[in-house]
């Protein structure tokens, strides 16, 4: 059966004493808490040594939130997806749709992360969502399926089983407008069908489905209670222990 998974993106946020701090903070309340899910924190790649040093990451694992989408050699200021396994880390976040605006990642450059990813031994946490005017539009379950056909969908069974999938409507994310319970499990549900079209019924429900977008501790059990959400991947909540166990507890 599926993985509950809670997945702290801190962006570009916190220095290295404070980011240092904060995974101090997480790793003492789980190794006193018995939490029914998986827990990550994304890191800015210059604090993933220095954080997965200071924590178990047994129990908080470590994620970077990009990786570059080569292997190695004359990219200057990339970081590869094996460097970011040399420090510890477990995860990269790749696609998530600050990349995908900000810095031009499309279907071609994301396969080649994910590629790399998994042949470093690192999970994806791969992000898909839509844009406000594709949810307008009513079309959002055709866009999503198809970010996926374009990308994941095309891995082979054995590596597609490796990696964790978020949906994050663009229009909720550090908004404050979430996606209603509603909207969150009837898009997931349209992942996880297309996923058994892609692969079958039994990889679809091995496969976790995070949600992410405005996700606090105030509305946390109403998305995980969904038959399909898996989980969250949290952006500003994730950036004090107190809003992030809450969410984590949210199961
Ligand atoms: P948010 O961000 O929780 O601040 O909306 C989520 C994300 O972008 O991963």
């Amino acid at each position: 059966m599926r993985k509950n998974v809670v997945a702290g993106n801190w962006k570009m946020n916190k220095n290295l004493s404070d980011g240092i701090a904060l995974a101090k903070e997480l790793d003492a309340e789980l190794a006193a808490k018995d939490v029914k899910c998986d827990v990550v924190i994304g890191v800015p790649f210059i604090h993933l040594a220095s954080v997965a040093a200071e924590v178990d990451t047994t129990k908080l694992g470590v994620s970077a939130q990009n990786c570059a989408a080569e292997a190695s050699g004359a990219y200057t200021g990339e970081v590869s997806a094996e460097m970011i396994k040399s420090t510890g880390a477990g995860y990269v976040i790749l696609g998530h749709s600050e990349r995908r605006e900000y810095y031009g990642e499309n279907s071609e450059i994301l396969n080649k992360k994910v590629a790399l990813a998994l042949e470093n031994g690192l999970t994806p946490i791969y992000c898909c969502g839509e844009a406000l005017e594709i949810r307008e539009s009513g079309t959002q379950n055709e866009y999503v399926i198809n970010q996926l056909k374009d990308t994941v969908f095309k891995l082979s069974e054995e590596d597609f089983k490796k990696i964790i999938i978020a949906y994050e409507p663009i229009w909720a994310i550090g908004t404050g407008k979430t996606a209603t319970a509603e909207q969150a499990q009837e898009m997931h549900k349209a992942l996880r069908e297309a996923i058994a079209e892609a692969y079958s019924a039994e990889i679809a429900d091995n496969t976790s489905i995070l949600y992410g977008g405005s996700c606090k501790p105030s509305n946390a059990k109403e998305l995980f209670a969904n038959p399909d959400v898996d989980g969250g991947l949290i952006g500003g909540a994730s950036l004090t222990s107190a809003d992030f166990m809450g969410i984590v507890t949210a199961f």
